[in-house]
């Protein structure tokens, strides 16, 4: 006879999950006559976006026995989540969602039945930078979080675990910890820190295979048992030398350090690329010969039109409030000039345009290639084109955009602000449209078929001279420059 290590009638707060070795032992032994009930472990994930979507997939494809519930409160979200057509375009997600979805994968609007089936709660809810009151244009507006604490603290109807995925400010566990505190009923909770590293576009290889899985929790015997309790669930496919445990806050900050670091390397090439234009260097040249050396390392050195996406420029301005807020304004203006060099990178890259066409744009219709902030994303946040759009816009030209995965609502949503519209704004559905008649080109994503398009024929379809703006280095501008066109590239001489 084989002892259950415990049965669905252990209260929730005394289970203890089996690690991974054990559910197989546990399997082996039940394969004699002896009936062994194993509880599955119900995960619920509260904000179905571009973390909690992929994330809670993976986790589902990764361990089966594990119920994996992702909750949001935008209805057309989740709706997307159990369509067809997901909301979020991401390389390999279909096909995780397609095998896991309505097996031990679900998508909901049902909140609060999932906190009280839920073992542990992932709170994966936008945390963007505040708009309003103290540390405006700063500070992480955490309103989500809480009102996610209080939603939970309000029907959890025993222990939970609860998991920061979401990017936060360092010491956002004790605000969690407080509120649930306050508002539980007594009931016990454990509140863990474990920051996401998933780049868009590539969402699926970086959750496939981590560099690390971080999980911070307090030093207790309850805060170290959650943590086990969460490595367990990463340890179904990620080698445990690659799952760090920390204190909490080493966790919360080491995600914005991160992300401050890998946006400080592109502000740093970027700043270089303004030298090698006005040298003669070539900054991918400069790149590859300071990439070689081993304690730099060759990545996040693409010098571009500027990085975008949700998350650096937040966090960073996050990481500078906070120095602020602990009375070190010399470490917060060191990196808030990361923020600020890209913010000149975007409008230096639109200058640049405007210069190479005599010093005017107005009334001349310029072709944009690409709007969201990378390839393989449609996500627009943050991204290079729309500084780029508006700079241009105001310089009275007649601007031309197409993506080929960003629709075109929003992409005049983002230039100009909900339900606005400007005749001057197009957009077209091929790069050939958006090329015929244009004076110049500009290059703002690295969608690969840029790469691919036949030159010749845009040369011919365009207004002379043709201008091209190269503003990620994908392209051969020897052979643009051989077709007819003027070139440009970020970190080079035309
Ligand atoms: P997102 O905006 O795509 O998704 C957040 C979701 O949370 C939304 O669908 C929203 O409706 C939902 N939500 C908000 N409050 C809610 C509530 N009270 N109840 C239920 N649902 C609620 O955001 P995201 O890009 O997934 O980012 C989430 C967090 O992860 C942020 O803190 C971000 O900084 C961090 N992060 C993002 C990425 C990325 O690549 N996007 C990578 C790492 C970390
Ligand atoms: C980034 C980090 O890479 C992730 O580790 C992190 O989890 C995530 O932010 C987050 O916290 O949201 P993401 O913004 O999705 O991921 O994409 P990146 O590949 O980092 O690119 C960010 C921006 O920098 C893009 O606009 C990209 O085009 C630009 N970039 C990147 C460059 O201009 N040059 C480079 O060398 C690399």
């Amino acid at each position: 006879m084989v002892a259950p290590v415990f049965d669905w009638r252990t209260p929730i707060g005394d289970r203890r999950y089996l690690s991974h070795d054990e559910f197989s032992l546990g399997f082996a032994a039940a394969s004699g006559n002896v009936m062994i009930t194993f509880p599955r472990m119900k995960i619920c994930c509260i904000g179905a976006g571009y973390v909690g979507g992929p994330t809670m997939a993976m986790i589902a494809l990764k361990a089966p026995k594990i119920e994996v519930c992702v909750v949001d409160m935008n209805a057309a979200r989740i709706a997307a989540w159990n369509s067809k057509t997901l909301p979020i375009y991401e390389p390999g997600l279909d096909e995780v969602v397609k095998q896991r979805r309505g097996k031990n994968l679900h998508f909901s609007t049902d909140v609060h039945g999932a906190i009280q089936a839920a073992d542990i709660i992932f709170v994966a809810v936008n945390t963007p930078t505040k708009t309003y009151g103290v540390g405006a244009g700063r500070a992480a507006d955490l309103r989500f979080i809480e009102s996610v604490a209080r939603t939970i603290a309000e029907h959890a109807n025993g222990p939970k675990i609860i998991v920061e995925k979401s990017t936060i400010p360092v010491k956002t566990a004790e605000t969690i910890k407080d509120i649930l505190a306050a508002n539980a009923h007594g009931i016990k909770f454990e509140v863990l820190s474990n920051p996401e590293f998933l780049a868009e576009g590539t969402a699926i290889a970086d959750l496939q295979q981590p560099d690390r899985v971080l999980i911070g929790g307090e030093r207790t015997p309850g805060g170290e048992k959650a943590i086990r309790t969460l490595v367990e669930v990463y340890a179904h496919w990620v080698p445990r030398d690659r799952i760090i445990t920390t204190n909490l806050w080493s966790s919360e900050l080491s995600k914005l350090v991160a992300n401050a670091f890998l946006a400080q390397r592109i502000s740093s090439i970027n700043s270089i690329s303004a030298l090698c234009e006005a040298t003669g260097a070539d900054v991918d040249e400069v790149a590859n010969a300071i990439g070689k050396d081993s304690r730099i390392g060759p990545k996040f050195l693409k010098a571009s039109v500027g990085f975008g996406g949700s998350c650096f420029q937040k966090d960073i301005l996050n990481l500078v409030y906070l120095c602020e807020y602990f009375g070190l304004p010399e470490v917060a203006h060191y990196w808030e000039s990361v923020v600020k060099m890209n913010d000149w990178q975007k409008h230096r890259f639109a200058g640049k345009i405007v210069r190479a066409l005599f010093n005017t744009v107005a009334d001349k219709k310029i072709a944009v290639l690409g709007f969201a902030f990378k390839k393989d994303t449609n996500d627009t946040r943050e991204s290079a084109a729309i500084a780029v759009c508006r700079a241009l816009l105001a310089e009275q030209a007649h601007v031309v955009v197409y993506d080929p995965k960003v629709p075109a609502d929003e992409i005049r949503h983002e230039v100009l602000g909900n339900g606005k519209d400007d005749p001057r704004l197009t957009v077209a559905p091929s790069a050939y449209e958006a090329a015929e008649g244009a004076h110049a080109l500009a290059v703002v994503t690295e969608w690969d078929e840029f790469k691919k398009l036949d030159y010749k024929e845009i040369y011919a379809a365009m207004e002379k001279p043709a201008f091209v703006f190269d503003g990620r280095n994908i392209l051969d501008l020897a052979k643009l420059k051989g077709f007819g066109f003027r070139v440009s590239g970020i970190g080079k001489q035309g």
